[in-house]
């Protein structure tokens, strides 16, 4: 049984039936429709939470202090600090007398000082994925996964997009873009780290904020280098993504339309949000590789579990694929990468197989482990060691 048969006996059992897909499909020609299927921000999945109370996840007294920031176009990003676990015992008791609840002004705040006024100081920005809010699901042990590598010097701060949990607005490609720079303005200007001694990190939806951001400040007139990018289970776009995409690991949205990929074409022309991760992760790697001077650095790790239900490993490839391609003058068509990853990846047994491509700029690895799920996966320490590695890269460890 295929999966569309499975799928298409699902809907009949639930009543849906061929007419009730049509009317599905029909719907998501409609920006409202297509928005809360792409973004599923209505979905919080911490419902009657106050998601300004981090300790409800797990976390040490005021080990998270969350904090707004505000976007250029007046939107209110709820935002979390978290401080590493290392840190937090050599400042446990100025820490615990901090006041609680959310910062109106984080300045005042012992753990943004902390991190402000520490030069060995390294910080995260994590962008998470599609739907829930920054204490959803694995999201809160993934933040602790974050600093495991050096957990006296690793924070972390994550941020709601606009629409999503107690930030204001509504979400959009664009908006999400707006967002992330604001978290990374604020780290910069703010807080005061360097971009140097700056991760940026992503999953899912969150991978295609995370390039889009690199793409933007790599391509501005005066473009700033981060330490590099760690992607987990990222997507190489959302036209691909449509394709493949399952809802909560069992939904395949279009799934159905697979056979033919020209009405699948066509419905793709109404979807507004494109999120063109592999085009923009190329055209990043490219602008690194051809700046004038040797402030081109580098450093790019995608990650993905092969038991990802959600989305299929087979995206990792792509995406890998498009960023080696553009990190060569003569580019390489995806067979022959194919047969050059056969050859020299590290096989890891059990754990999976890691291939690399470095050039005298950067690096682009791709990491596929056996196990993960969608989500778990960012969780574990192959995604803490990818975040130490990256600031090993950039010298900033
Ligand atoms: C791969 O790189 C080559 C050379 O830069 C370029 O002409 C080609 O368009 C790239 N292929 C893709 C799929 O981006």
């Amino acid at each position: 049984m295929t999966f569309s048969s499975v799928f298409q006996s699902t809907l009949s059992a639930l009543g849906f039936g061929a007419l009730g897909y049509l009317v599905f499909l029909g719907l998501l020609t409609v920006p409202f429709f297509q928005d809360q299927a792409i973004y599923l921000h209505g979905v919080t999945l911490t419902w009657f939470k106050d998601v300004s109370i981090a300790e409800q996840w797990g976390f040490l007294r005021n080990q998270v202090t969350p904090f707004t920031l505000r976007t250029p176009d007046g939107v209110t990003l709820h935002a979390w600090h978290i401080f590493p676990l290392g840190l937090y015992r050599r400042h446990e008791d100025e820490l615990i007398k901090q006041p609680e609840g959310i910062a109106v002004d984080v300045t005042d705040r012992t753990s943004f000082k902390l991190l402000r006024d520490d030069p060995e100081a390294l910080l995260v920005l994590y962008l998470h994925g599609a739907a829930g809010t920054l204490g959803s699901g694995w999201r809160p042990p993934s933040y602790r996964a974050m600093s495991a590598g050096a957990p006296d010097k690793i924070h972390t701060v994550a941020i709601d997009y606009r629409g999503f949990g107690a930030s204001t607005g509504y979400p959009s490609e664009q908006g999400l873009l707006t967002d992330a720079v604001t978290l990374a303005e604020w780290a910069m200007r703010e807080a005061g780290i360097p971009p140097s001694r700056i991760v940026i990190f992503g999953q899912s939806l969150g991978t295609a904020v995370g390039i889009s951001l690199a793409h933007y400040y790599a391509s501005k007139p005066t473009p700033t280098s981060f330490a590099g990018m760690v992607l987990v289970a990222p997507f190489a776009d959302v036209e691909l993504l449509t394709a493949t995409y399952r809802i909560a690991g069992t939904v395949p949205i279009l799934g159905p339309l697979s056979p033919f990929p020209r009405l699948l074409a066509f419905l793709n022309t109404f979807i507004l949000s494109k999120w063109p991760s592999k085009d923009k992760l190329a055209a990043f790697v490219r602008e690194c590789e051809e700046r004038p001077g040797d402030d081109g650095k580098y450093h790019v790790t995608i990650i993905h579990a092969q038991d990802d239900y959600d989305i299929p490993w087979s995206h990792s490839d792509q995406l890998f694929w498009h960023a080696v391609n553009a990190s060569r003058p003569d580019g390489i068509t995806f067979d022959d990468l194919e047969e050059e990853k056969e050859q020299t990846k590290k096989t890891l047994g059990p754990a999976g197989w890691v291939a690399e491509s470095r050039t005298a700029r950067g690096i682009v690895r791709e990491e596929i482990a056996k196990w993960g799920l969608h989500d778990r996966i960012m969780s574990y320490p192959i995604v803490s060691l990818a975040v130490l590695r990256t600031f090993e890269a950039s010298g900033a460890i």
